[in-house]
């Protein structure tokens, strides 16, 4: 039977613009194409749990505005349970201006809006929500008092911790990390968390996931993109090659990742068949533009050879 998973975390609305070249400070540039979609790492983490087929709430808030509307009916779409979401008088939701390059990567700049109003006080009121639960699923887009709030009540109720670091702040407490079971940061996260001088090889990024280890988080899952992900922990250090495609778009694509691996766990697959299901829905999101819109459905990951 599938195990229940709730994603506490951001909701946006993601304006994409497509174009050969970023602009470097002080150029102007002329941008291909703008797509307008429902995005968030929260949301886009949950919409792909959901699109997967796994049992699946979300936590956050949007504002009261059309944006916010138009998240929450994409995410009923996909049985997304919504219903606790909380609704900001006032505050718009959440945005995001997205640049995407010739190559599919990105770079992001994010107004929280109403995520910033995805407060304690309002998680406390959710506690049924918690305690349904057997996974919690975060990442960096709300206010760090809230994750901090999650992390240690889901551990208290012996929920499995997922943390995705980002964005990735200036540093995450010895706290957090202590109760972390699967902590996912791409490379340039873990580069800048594990204060790694640089990343030139493997060995690098061995490094920079044993310092986490040292920290007390018991799995550590570097996404390498086009490089594949390597897994690290107590017992072993093992790298899973990326199915190879041409990127067209990357954004979402880790919190495609993020939420198929944990969609697996929810279904009592190994840490092992997880990450290689999730390099697969992974490498069908780069082939598509924008973030939930690129986030495949269960039937076209199981059509992806092994
Ligand atoms: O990870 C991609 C997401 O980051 C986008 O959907 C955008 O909203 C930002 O949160």
């Amino acid at each position: 039977m599938k195990k229940n998973i709730l994603v506490i975390g951001s909701l946006n609305a993601d304006i994409s613009i497509s174009m050969e070249k970023m602009p470097i400070i002080g150029e102007t540039v002329f941008g291909e194409t703008i797509k307008y979609s429902n995005g968030g790492k929260g949301a886009n983490q949950a919409c792909a749990i959901g699109k997967l087929g796994g049992n699946i709430e979300i936590l956050g808030c949007v504002g009261n505005d059309e944006l916010g509307k138009k998240q929450i009916s994409n995410l009923v779409k996909y049985n997304i349970k919504t219903d606790n979401l909380k609704i900001q008088e006032g505050i718009p939701t959440g945005t995001a201006i997205i640049y995407v390059d010739k190559n599919g990567k990105n770079s992001i700049v994010v107004i929280p809006g109403a995520n910033n109003f995805c407060d304690i006080n309002y998680l406390r009121k959710n506690e049924e929500s918690f305690i349904k639960s057997d996974y919690l699923v975060l990442q960096l887009e709300i206010p760090m008092e809230t994750v901090e709030y999650s992390i240690k009540r889901g551990k208290e109720l012996g929920k499995t911790i997922i943390l995705n670091p980002a964005p990735a702040p200036e540093n995450i407490s010895e706290e957090i990390l202590k109760n972390i079971d699967y902590f996912t940061p791409n490379e340039t996260e873990l580069k800048h968390l594990a204060k790694l001088e640089k990343i030139d090889c493997i060995e690098d990024i061995e490094k920079g996931a044993k310092y986490f280890l040292d920290k007390g988080v018991k799995n550590v899952m570097v996404t390498l993109g086009e490089n594949g992900v390597l897994l690290v922990n107590k017992e072993e250090i093992k790298h899973f090659p990326a199915y190879k495609v041409k990127a067209i778009d990357t954004t979402a694509a880790g919190d495609c990742f993020n939420g198929a691996f944990v969609l697996g766990l929810s279904e009592g697959k190994s840490v092992e068949e997880s990450i290689v299901f999730a390099s697969k829905a992974s490498s069908i999101a780069v082939t598509r533009k924008g973030a939930q819109d690129s986030i495949p459905l269960r039937e076209e990951v199981e059509k992806v050879k092994d």
